[in-house]
């Protein structure tokens, strides 16, 4: 009998799979927020493991969450995966995105549960990481400028066009950079802080990652990014180094999320629960993404910053990743910020 059984679901396993390679297994719409290589990796290796079709498209956090509100009533994405925390809480609050609890979850570290808790279980945690800065020695050097340590040193008058940043209305690290200064300093001097670091831009770009890539590239000298970006620039063979500010610095919890009124739900919870798992989230090492995955049997690779040694403040992710507060925050920076002359 016992035989029986095993050689029925052999079979029936056998079955099922020739039935999958012959019909299509489905499809999954995925918005990637996190860095191309890896929104890539993480498609095509879902692809492979279960048969299911995966279009990604990669956008920034603020732009994906301004995607899924522009597309409410016709939802087009299945998946959110990757991207700071703080526009998927926003998206979560706005109802845009839907509940779901994964048998995955007793895998978690507990800062992935509580953005999960704290959100109606609409959103969870898939990584976390430290914001900071790198810079170019070369160009540092050839500059005659200082080694920077510290926020304020972004400021000073001879790092004038030497500082690229992101905005932060589409991406979620220059808005995490933004959010970290009015809790770091309060809001008044955290403000001055951004209108005087503005003086010193050399570009606001898209996304989140491209100012340590230029810096890679002899772009601009110092690139304002998550600390594990600028490590995966110096592992690469650029001349970059990272620096943790030390006046302290705030964090993301990367997040994911399924679309409210996914047209593909089945597909979308199983890439969910499989983007959970230790295995998937090992997959960020073969393309040097360096934070710290939110599986606790993932391994975490010995090049990633040491967030224990990090200075983080107490981010309050409830109050910036709140609708009222990040409009409130962004809207004030493109009045007060944005437009003054540099
Ligand atoms: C990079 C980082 C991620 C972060 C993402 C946000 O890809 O490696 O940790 O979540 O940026 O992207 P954004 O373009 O929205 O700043």
């Amino acid at each position: 009998m016992r035989n029986y059984t095993l050689a029925a679901s052999v079979l029936a396993l056998a079955t099922g799979l020739s039935a999958t390679s012959a019909m299509a297994a489905g499809k999954l719409n995925l918005y990637c927020s996190a860095q191309e290589d890896w929104c890539q990796l993480m498609a095509r290796s879902f692809e492979e493991a279960t048969g299911i079709d995966v279009d990604m498209t990669r956008k920034s956090s603020g732009e994906t969450f301004a995607q899924i509100k522009a597309e409410e009533v016709n939802p087009k994405g299945d998946v959110w995966w990757g991207g700071t925390g703080d526009p998927h809480l926003q998206a979560a609050e706005e109802d845009l995105t839907e509940p779901y609890v994964s048998a995955m979850r007793d895998q978690l570290h507990d800062w992935a549960i509580k953005q999960a808790t704290s959100a109606g279980d609409k959103t969870i945690g898939i990584y976390s990481g430290a914001l900071g800065f790198g810079y170019n020695t070369k160009l540092l050097a050839d500059n005659n400028l200082p080694a920077p340590t510290c926020w304020e040193d972004l400021t000073k008058p001879e790092f004038k066009g030497h500082v690229q940043m992101a905005n932060p209305n589409s991406s979620g690290t220059a808005y995490t950079t933004l959010a970290t200064m009015v809790q770091l300093f309060g809001e008044e001097k955290g403000f001055d802080y951004m209108k005087r670091l503005h003086a010193n831009i050399n570009q606001y770009t898209k996304s989140g990652s491209a100012p340590i890539k230029a810096a890679g590239t002899g772009e601009t000298t110092v690139g304002i990014v998550f600390m594990h970006d600028s490590v995966a620039q110096t592992v690469a063979g650029f001349p970059v180094v990272t620096v943790a500010p030390c006046e302290g610095t705030g964090y993301e919890i990367g997040s994911m999320s399924i679309i409210k009124g996914a047209r593909n739900m089945d597909e979308a919870k199983q890439f969910y629960d499989w983007a959970l798992s230790a295995e998937a989230q090992n997959l960020a090492l073969q393309v040097n993404a360096f934070q710290v995955a939110s599986n606790k049997a993932a391994t975490s690779s010995d090049k990633a910053p040491n967030m224990d040694l990090i200075k983080l403040i107490d981010y309050d992710f409830k109050l910036y990743g709140s609708s009222d507060e990040r409009k409130r925050l962004l809207e004030k920076w493109d009045n007060e910020v944005s437009t003054l002359p540099q």
